[in-house]
């Protein structure tokens, strides 16, 4: 008896450390322990020898034991075909896959993308800058001093504890970082995040996202500033939308304009979107100010330049009919989802 027990733990033992990984190696384990010739089947030849007193208690645990490696092949069999290596076609592999979420461009990106790529084209080179900058790149070196009432138009965020420094308002500060390289002619569009103490509404928000670009050579001139807005209105908007220049005023440009295009919605015709006017207004620009060329040690008597500056939300709003600005920052999938990568 006690061998038989000895016998059968020991089986135990081996039928527990057995791994199957596939159809054929189940089967294997099937044949060595279930089969005719098999283990379960060879120790039931131990009743023979087993005294008549003791047969009860050895059939039980020979019952037991067959039943152990039964259910363990059960177990075995479950497992191998839940992981698909059955070897049999259990599935149907007719059935729609599992779904993989696949992540988009957010439409700032998309739009931004755009306008780079339609620059790029006219020869412009890409600049970036710091978010945090100084007083100097941001404001002073723009045509615009300390105290100057004109800084009131960008409400700015300063950094307490150096009070030299502030979060950019524009991307101006780029240009001046590359006019100061002073390797001419420069022409370039610096994209990035700037920020301004603004009440949080459907059309302002405490920061977004510019354009600025930047052409300076000798003999450059209004007419090349006209030119170029007006191809890239074409490009990014299309070819039927008109494009209009109104005086305005910035620090840094002289003469200044505010540039206006045809209504996205009525095309021209007012509409609500408009306020009846036909036109809707995109970005600011204007010949750089020769202060700003000569505080960056460039000679203002033989070199001119154009610059304009326009907001990414603004001009994707406009393109994606949004009508609130704070979809762009409020990561809500059902507004991200709409906007596929082009
Ligand atoms: N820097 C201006 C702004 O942020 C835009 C601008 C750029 C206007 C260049 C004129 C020329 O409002």
């Amino acid at each position: 008896m006690n061998q038989l027990v000895s016998q059968l733990s020991q089986y135990k033992d081996d039928i527990l450390k057995e791994s199957v990984t596939n159809a054929a190696e189940l089967e294997a384990f099937r044949i060595k322990y279930l089969g005719t010739k098999g283990i379960v089947k060879a120790s039931m030849a131990f009743m023979k020898d087993v005294p008549v007193e003791s047969k009860k208690e050895a059939g039980q645990l020979l019952n037991d034991f067959k039943i152990f490696t039964e259910s363990h092949y059960a177990g075995l069999k479950d497992k191998i075909e839940s992981s698909g290596h059955s070897g049999q076609t259990y599935s149907d592999n007719t059935l729609p896959g599992y779904a993989f979420p696949v992540g988009s461009r957010h439409p700032i990106s998309i739009i931004q993308n755009q306008i780079i790529s339609i620059f790029r084209r006219l020869g412009f080179a890409v600049a970036e800058g710091p978010e945090i900058e100084d007083d100097w790149h941001n404001f002073t070196a723009l045509n615009l001093p300390l105290n100057h009432p004109a800084r009131d138009m960008q409400d700015t965020f300063y950094i307490h504890t150096q009070p030299d420094w502030l979060l950019r308002t524009h991307t101006s500060s780029v240009q001046i970082r590359e006019m100061e390289k002073q390797q001419l002619p420069l022409r370039i569009i610096c994209p990035g995040r700037v920020y301004r103490n603004e009440t949080i509404s459907a059309r302002a928000h405490c920061f977004f996202h510019q354009v600025e670009g930047l052409y300076i050579a000798e003999k450059v001139s209004f007419a090349d500033l006209k030119q170029t807005l007006y191809f890239f209105v074409q490009e990014m908007f299309g070819k039927d939308f008109n494009v209009r220049f109104r005086p305005s005023y910035f620090p840094f440009t002289e003469p200044s304009a505010e540039m206006d295009i045809s209504c996205v919605i009525c095309k021209g015709k007012g509409c609500s979107v408009c306020k009846r006017t036909g036109w809707v207004e995109i970005l600011g620009c204007g010949m750089v100010h020769p202060n700003v060329l000569e505080n960056c040690g460039i000679d203002s008597s033989k070199y001119t330049g154009y610059a304009f500056g326009m907001g990414i939300e603004r001009i994707t709003m406009l393109k994606y009919q949004v009508k609130d600005l704070r979809l762009f920052s409020e990561n809500d999938l059902r507004f991200l989802k709409q906007f596929t990568a082009q």
